[in-house]
């Protein structure tokens, strides 16, 4: 009774001590997977994966630029600099090179604007938000004013740093544009060891920051490395006449030392630089009476002062109107050389030209008075720009007739309070062209 309900199954089965595993074929092992992809076509949906995988990743875009970019004047440092190139192109930037994971594509660049509230500095951070990038910009405020990138505050695009390039920073960037410094004799003149400093521990700063975060770097240099030239129109081959012990040496070969370490970071640690040689530039937001020739002309002309001409009125300069060195500047960036680029307007005005042009465009009443020159100061200024218009296809288009008036109706506004449109102090290029 209740015999059925009774497990028998031991019965049935083996003694523990007399159980003993059958030997397992191990060929079987190996040609298990096989025979598993075999069955009911899963072959053919992998050889289908690998091939869309192909497909997607030969088509999805990515810029050979930045790792096959050339050495400007330097092309010996091709092959040598090759390895490092493409792994900084790799490990770095999305400015341009590697493949970055879908969804996390950037849109513009990230670009570093060291000086750019001042003059120059603002007129290119304006260009570079207004073609999609995220700028930051990194100024002490020594001549630079919110009031030249204010318009930006808000825009998610656009950060300001207060910080002085001589002390160390860490941010992560594509480029790196270096205006930091003060471009003007009466600035520069003001705490020389300050303005060395600037271009020589700054510069070091911001050169080593570019190598550590794999960025581009762009140094802004001077028509002032060729000092007094004793060659005219100045070609980037000419080494310059420069004193180096003069008044004006914190600048002019501070911008020498800033040029050397330059090249010595391209070709000592592989950081992609570019250098620019700019000449005398005027424009809206200028710093007023900095004694610079066209900012002091056009200031003492609306002030009904006499215009201050420095010797004999015949020592001559090239006005450029910053738009085109704006779009110079970022030629050159984007570019494939090295430079270093004279960019400056060929035009070449002696002193007494210019304040003719300032007379008619202001006042035609306005009176001359003659200074004894200042040390050191150059007596020819004009640049040969061939190279920047061979290799970055790059001229100047503004003309002192027509730049003038945009820089006088700034200045205008900012002596006498005049309500102005905020059309006539932007410099875009519908108003240029
Ligand atoms: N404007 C020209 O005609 C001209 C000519 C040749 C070269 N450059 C070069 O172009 C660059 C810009 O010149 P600019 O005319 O706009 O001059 P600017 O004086 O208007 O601008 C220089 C900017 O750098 C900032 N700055 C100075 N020292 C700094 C420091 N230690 N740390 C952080 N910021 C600092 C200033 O506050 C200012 O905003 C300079 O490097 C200058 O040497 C200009």
């Amino acid at each position: 009774m209740g015999s059925e309900l009774i497990y028998r199954g031991h019965e049935s089965q083996p003694a523990a001590d007399a159980y003993s595993p059958k030997p397992g074929k191990p060929w079987l092992r190996v040609t298990r997977p096989f025979r598993y992809l075999l069955r009911e076509q899963r072959l053919a949906f992998v050889l289908l994966g690998v091939v869309i995988a192909t497909v997607f990743f030969t088509f999805l875009p990515s810029s050979p630029k930045a790792v096959t970019e050339g050495y400007g004047y330097y092309p010996a440092l091709q092959d040598s600099m090759a390895t490092s190139r493409v792994s900084s192109a790799m490990m770095t930037n999305w400015g341009g090179s590697g493949k970055v994971p879908l969804g996390l594509k950037r849109k513009g660049l990230r670009v570093l604007v060291t000086g750019g509230a001042g003059f120059v500095g603002s007129h290119l951070v304006d260009r570079l938000i207004a073609r999609g990038d995220s700028v930051i910009v990194v100024d002490n405020f020594f001549t630079g004013r919110k009031e030249n990138v204010v318009h930006h505050f808000g825009n998610p695009r656009f950060e300001m740093i207060r910080h002085d390039v001589v002390e160390p920073l860490l941010v992560e960037v594509d480029q790196i544009y270096h205006l930091a410094c003060p471009a003007s004799p009466v600035h520069y003149k003001f705490n020389p060891v300050k303005t060395i400093k600037t271009n020589v521990v700054g510069t070091l700063n911001m050169l080593g920051l570019a190598k550590r975060i794999g960025a581009r770097f762009l140094l802004t240099s001077t028509s002032e490395v060729y000092g007094d030239p004793l060659q005219h129109p100045q070609v980037e081959t000419y080494w310059g006449n420069v004193n180096p012990i003069g008044v004006r040496s914190c600048y002019d070969e501070g911008k020498r030392v800033a040029e050397t370490l330059t090249m010595d970071y391209h070709r000592g640690a592989g950081v992609e630089v570019r250098i620019a040689r700019i000449f005398n530039t005027y424009g809206p937001r200028m710093c007023i009476d900095d004694g610079r020739v066209v900012s002091n002309f056009v200031a003492q002309a609306l002030r009904k002062e006499p215009m201050t001409v420095y010797g004999d009125g015949k020592q001559t300069r090239s006005f450029q109107f910053v738009s085109d060195l704006v779009e110079g500047l970022m030629r050159l960036m984007e570019g494939e050389h090295v430079g270093p680029f004279n960019l400056g307007n060929p035009g070449e005005f002696t002193m007494l030209e210019l304040a003719e042009v300032v007379k008619e465009t202001i006042d035609p009443n306005a009176r001359i008075e003659f200074r004894p020159n200042t040390e050191d100061d150059p007596h020819k200024r004009k640049p040969d720009i061939t190279r920047a218009k061979e290799l970055l296809g790059w001229e100047p288009k503004v003309s002192l007739r027509k730049g003038l008036p945009l820089m006088v109706t700034d200045f205008r506004q900012r002596i006498f309070g005049d309500h102005i449109e905020e059309a006539a102090t932007t410099t875009t290029k519908s108003s240029l062209d």
